[in-house]
């Protein structure tokens, strides 16, 4: 794998041909996605600023442009009517030495809108002479011709009262529109990981910290909360992020991981009463700094889209100089004592072609590069092995216990494994058994809903010419599989 120097990784971009050739090399790997969101070139990670606005979708991604690498992060824009076809806009917020509070990166944040105007509220990665970090939170207009404007001075600067890792600015409005909270991952000086949230009357100025959000339960959970977020969902407060520095069951060696816990939100005295256990979000290999759309009407659902990455983590393309990409969209709601995650019904838009399910000689039936499966399936257990040889060997293997009432998600037999220290088997019990799976291919990831969202597995997977096959050899499954149109374009936008 290529070292980069530090030098290398936090070069400014200042022309856009700087990046041309790269662009003209990745845009032919085969691993190029075709209907989620990727980086123009170089590495995508959290999704930012997911916000509906000026009558389309507004989402940004942290980008870097130089390769697989986590340099200098700007935030690259992206629009939609639909948050399935999607249009490149090219960079919008990027880090500057003479502003300095994001010399060295515009890091994570969420949008506001306010009239007609989008408010940008992110993190100011700044580093000094001494190459000691300083966290800012910054705030930007984008005004009608797209353009960012960055106020001059941050909104606030670092909280002395915690360690350098403290980013990732949630801007949440209290019912009464009228009292605003910023909520920011943080961590104590004894390395725990903590959420602070600031207060203000007023969107633009007059924020001052309010206090630590208490967690009972949680004062020991890992070392760092990356990506907060509190959401209101079916009548319930849904405590999001992302702890770090902890070994969670069933989950490898790994370390980063996302997650939720369903409570009671008091603001008044910065309490998260929790009404059970932390929750991971996403069974799969891949997924991180989950985000919500900030401003769905709808009190009942909310829409959700993650980075299909991991920090600490390398991937087969990263050899092309490029990485990540995003999760598809997903509809939130709530069911007893979990989220319950839906592809967006506007999905079926890009079924293409209907294909006959045709076997072959070894029972295995031709998977496209770009294809969404439905299975209903019979009470009784399963053997799913998606991206097999032609002879059937091979693959991701999805199987499903009667006994244990469990599925589990292997992706070991794929040829190009990666990653391995986060374990390559995931496994999630079922409480109802298996009924269905929803599965959407893209040229390297798969995301597999179970029981019409009860559970998701989202992965990269990099399949080989030879794996491009199915096949299902125990159970008993009605199968329908459409191609996909593509909805995403390469388009050098910079
Ligand atoms: C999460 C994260 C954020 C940070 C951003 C930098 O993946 O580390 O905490 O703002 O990525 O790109």
């Amino acid at each position: 794998m290529r070292e980069w120097t530090r030098e290398e990784r936090y070069r400014v971009l200042k022309d856009p041909q700087e990046v041309k050739d790269l662009y003209d090399r990745i845009i032919k790997s085969g691993y190029r996605q075709t209907y989620h969101i990727q980086p123009v070139t170089g590495l995508l990670n959290d999704p930012n600023g997911f916000v509906w606005f000026d009558n389309k979708w507004h989402l940004f991604y942290q980008w870097c442009p130089w390769g697989a690498v986590h340099g200098l992060k700007y935030w690259y824009h992206v629009v939609s009517k639909d948050l399935i076809t999607w249009k490149n806009l090219g960079v919008c917020l990027m880090p500057d030495e003479i502003y300095g509070y994001d010399n060295k990166g515009a890091y994570s944040g969420s949008a506001m809108p306010i009239g007609d105007k989008l408010y940008l509220y992110y993190t100011g990665n700044n580093r000094d002479e001494d190459y000691i970090r300083h966290s800012y939170t910054c705030i930007a207009k984008l005004g009608s011709d797209g353009w960012p404007e960055k106020y001059p001075l941050p909104l606030f600067g670092p909280n002395p009262d915690y360690t350098e890792n403290q980013r990732d600015p949630k801007i949440i409005v209290m019912p009464d529109g009228e009292t605003y909270y910023i909520i920011l991952g943080a961590q104590t000086k004894d390395n725990k990981g903590r959420i602070i949230v600031y207060k203000s009357e007023n969107l633009l100025h007059g924020w001052t910290f309010a206090g630590e959000l208490k967690v009972p339960g949680f004062e020991d959970f890992g070392g760092m909360w990356e990506c907060p977020s509190i959401e209101r969902i079916g009548g319930k407060d849904i405590l999001m992020f992302c702890p770090q520095h902890i070994k969670l069951p069933g989950r490898g060696d790994g370390t980063n991981h996302n997650g939720y816990i369903i409570g009671n939100m008091d603001w008044d005295s910065l309490t998260f009463i929790p009404e059970g256990r932390f929750h991971v979000l996403d069974f799969g290999f891949d997924s991180y700094a989950a985000a919500c759309a900030n401003n769905i009407e709808d009190e009942d659902k909310a829409i959700l889209i993650a980075w299909m990455g991991l920090p600490d983590a390398s991937y087969p393309t990263d050899d092309e100089e490029w990485s990540g990409c995003l999760t598809l969209p997903r509809e939130l709601t709530i069911r007893g004592r979990r989220l319950i995650q839906k592809p967006l019904p506007e999905l079926k838009k890009l079924r293409a072609e209907k294909l006959e399910v045709r076997e072959n000689e070894a029972g295995c039936a031709v998977l496209p590069e770009a294809a969404e499966i439905v299975m209903d399936i019979r009470p009784g257990d399963l053997n799913l092995e998606l991206f097999t040889d032609e002879s059937g060997q091979g693959g991701l293997s999805v199987s499903y216990s009667e006994d244990s009432r469990e599925i589990t998600v292997d992706r070991s037999g794929m040829q190009f494994r990666f990653n391995e220290v986060n374990g390559e088997s995931r496994t999630r019990p079922l409480e109802d058994g298996l009924s269905n799976l929803r599965i959407f291919i893209d040229r390297s990831s798969v995301e597999i809903f179970v029981n019409d969202g009860d559970a998701v597995f989202s992965s990269r997977v990099f399949p080989t010419e030879q794996e491009h096959f199915m096949k299902l050899s125990t159970g008993d499954a009605f199968t329908r599989i459409w191609t996909i149109n593509p909805a995403v374009k390469e388009e050098f936008l910079i």
